[in-house]
């Protein structure tokens, strides 16, 4: 399983590089602001930092939400590094950018998926990884998870390449759950990550350890 971090912000991806756990970035345009990017030009050079963070794998998203803006932008955010993933929204102009995408050996990450039908409309296109938002479904009562895991039965009729990125995960428990049914990237906060670490058993027994080594070598 890749353990992608969602944010934009440079000092929590340099946290989870790192850690030694980390296999790419996701962003978004609201998570760019939040860092307080603005403007053409310092968005480009805010992604260039990213990718100077890491290895592979950042995706960045088009704002454009036509066949023409998003190839234009699409274009251009790949040009920045050969690590940079095109986002590109699930509408019908997007579809078909990400089929151009795939044709012109250009990475995608199709996003805010939710539904299966829209997943497969996006493998079929040919984007390299599909993002379903399993906390918002939760947020309006439905099941994120169930999602998860009908895709990953979906996908294992057939031989898409596509890689099923699990997104808007919110707790450690939807990472562990998507990990169970066989996401094969989940993109968390950093938080997620670090909660991943805690259990009360480690703290405890690792303090007994400590003070039994003191006591026997003084
Ligand atoms: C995914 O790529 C999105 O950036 C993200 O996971 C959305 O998460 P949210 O629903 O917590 O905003």
């Amino acid at each position: 399983m890749k353990f992608f971090i969602d944010t934009a912000n440079l000092d929590e991806i340099a946290e989870a590089r790192d850690m030694g756990i980390l296999d790419g970035v996701t962003t978004n345009p609201s998570l760019m602001a939040k860092e307080g990017i603005s403007g053409h030009e310092n968005i480009l050079a805010h992604y260039q930092a990213i990718c100077d963070l890491v290895d592979d794998k950042v995706s960045a998203e088009v704002i454009a939400t036509d066949f023409e803006g998003i190839i234009k932008e699409g274009q251009e955010l790949s040009a920045l590094s050969p690590k940079i993933v095109v986002k590109v929204p699930m509408i019908r102009d997007g579809v078909k950018a990400i089929k151009w995408f795939s044709d012109n050996n250009i990475r995608t990450n199709c996003t805010l998926i939710f539904s299966a039908g829209q997943a497969l409309l996006a493998a079929k296109a040919g984007a390299t990884y599909i993002s379903p938002f399993i906390g918002r479904l939760d947020d309006i009562s439905a099941d994120g998870l169930q999602l998860i895991a009908q895709l990953i039965a979906i996908f294992d009729n057939y031989d898409f390449q596509t890689e099923i990125l699990a997104a808007s995960i919110r707790h450690p428990m939807h990472l562990i759950s998507c990990a169970e049914v066989g996401a094969h990237v989940a993109t968390c906060p950093l938080n997620v990550f670090q909660s991943l670490l805690k259990h009360p058993l480690t703290d405890i027994g690792l303090e007994k350890f400590l003070a039994d080594h003191q006591k026997a070598n003084g």
